[in-house]
Parts: C-alpha cells; sequence; structure tokens
C-alpha cells in the first residue's frame, strides 16, 4: 500500500506521527510532507525532532519541491491523509490554490478520485472554515475533525491519539488492528467499568 502523509502545523501532530508509526509497523509505504509550521508544531508539542519523525516514513518529500513524483497523477498512491489539517491548508485544498508540495499533492488526489482525508483542527470555528470544509468535502474529501469518540473507554492519551488515527486509516482502507468499531452496549460492559 502507497500513501501519501501530509502533516500540517495544526495542533495535534502526534496523529500524523502516530499514523506514521503504525503504517511502518505494517509494512506500508508512506510519502511524508511537512509543511513549515508542522516542524516547528513537532518541536512545541512532542519530544521528537523532525528527523525521527522523517525517520518514521519510506520517503521525505520537501515542501517546495514541486518536482516530486507526488505533483503528477501519474504516480499512482492509494490515498493521502493530512493529519492535522489546519485551516490554512483547508483553505488551501477548497481553493485550489496549490502553492506547495503538500496543497499539490492533495490536489492531485482529488483530481485522481483517489481518498483524501483531511484531520481537521481547530476550535471554534469560522464560518470561512465551514464554508471551505463544505467546498472540500463537495470535491471529494473527508472532512475528519480531530474529535475522539469515547464509546472505546480510553485509559489514555495514546488512547485517545489512536482514536482518531486509527479512524482516519480506516478510512484510507489500512488494516491496523486499532479498535474503532462500536460493537454495542454489551461489547462495552464486557470491558468493564469506565
Ligand atoms: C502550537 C500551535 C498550534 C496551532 N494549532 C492550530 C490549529 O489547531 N489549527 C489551525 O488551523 N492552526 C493552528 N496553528 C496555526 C498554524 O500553524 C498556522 O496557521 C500556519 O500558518 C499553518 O500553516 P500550514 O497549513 O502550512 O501548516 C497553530 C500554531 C501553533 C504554533
Amino acid at each position: 500500500m502507497r500513501l501519501v502523509i501530509g502533516i500540517s502545523g495544526a495542533s495535534g501532530v502526534i496523529y500524523g506521527i502516530r499514523a506514521l508509526e503504525i503504517l511502518k509497523k505494517l509494512g506500508a509505504e508512506t510519502h511524508l510532507i511537512l509543511t513549515e509550521a508542522a516542524r516547528e508544531t513537532i518541536r512545541l508539542e512532542t519530544d521528537r525532532n523532525v528527523a525521527q519523525v522523517e525517520g518514521l516514513s519510506t520517503e521525505v518529500h520537501k515542501i517546495g519541491d514541486i518536482t516530486s513524483s507526488l505533483a503528477s497523477g501519474s504516480y499512482r498512491t492509494d490515498g493521502m491523509a493530512v493529519i492535522p489539517c489546519s485551516m490554512k491548508t483547508l483553505s488551501g485544498v477548497a481553493s485550489g490554490y496549490a502553492d506547495n508540495l503538500l496543497l499539490r499533492a492533495a490536489e492531485v488526489t482529488l483530481k485522481e478520485r483517489r481518498r483524501l482525508v483531511l484531520v481537521a483542527r481547530e476550535t471554534p470555528l469560522t464560518l470561512i472554515d465551514l464554508e471551505n470544509m463544505v467546498t472540500a468535502s463537495r470535491a471529494g474529501a473527508i472532512i475528519l475533525p480531530a474529535m475522539p469518540a469515547f464509546y472505546q473507554r480510553p485509559k489514555t492519551i495514546n488512547d485517545i491519539v489512536d482514536q482518531v488515527t486509527g479512524k482516519t486509516l480506516d478510512l484510507l482502507g489500512v488494516e491496523h488492528g486499532i479498535p474503532t468499531e462500536w460493537k454495542g452496549p454489551n461489547a462495552s460492559k464486557r470491558r468493564g467499568k469506565a
């Protein structure tokens, strides 16, 4: 499986890092694009450095490298996630303003009718953000706000991160084994009390 992982400078870069970790473990081919703001957010929000994050991917693509394979639809992929997706990057996707490689790769994913999952992260949302989500959704993107569910009774922050990341990978057709399915109240009771 060949997937593009874009990490933008929204809060929650840990979701993108976790996606890379899971995909590496599964032996998937990952193509990573980090925005400039994502590099800063990795430093601010995590104990990893950028090189460690890049080391989780099969291939790193520079944000300004418009000659990258990912800039062309002829390079086949099985889809792309922007995880997390800032409101700025969302606006670039919605308007078709592909002035960096992440935005171009997202545009290519849409034009080739491949799956594009945007893990949007902001709160509260402006009308501009909401309208950009509608526009991107109409164009074929899946808007997956970084909103964890709690029906799996998470015990740790890692469990919460895995819930959002697992749901994103579900939508890309990845068999990852992280429990993301609600299997009814009896299954929940069997797991024990909250
Ligand atoms: C610590 C930190 C957290 C941020 N969180 C968000 C966020 O959750 N959502 C968002 O849209 N922008 C957020 N931003 C602002 C973006 O990083 C900024 O708009 C940036 O220009 C996005 O650029 P990019 O989309 O190219 O990564 C955050 C910035 C910092 C430094």
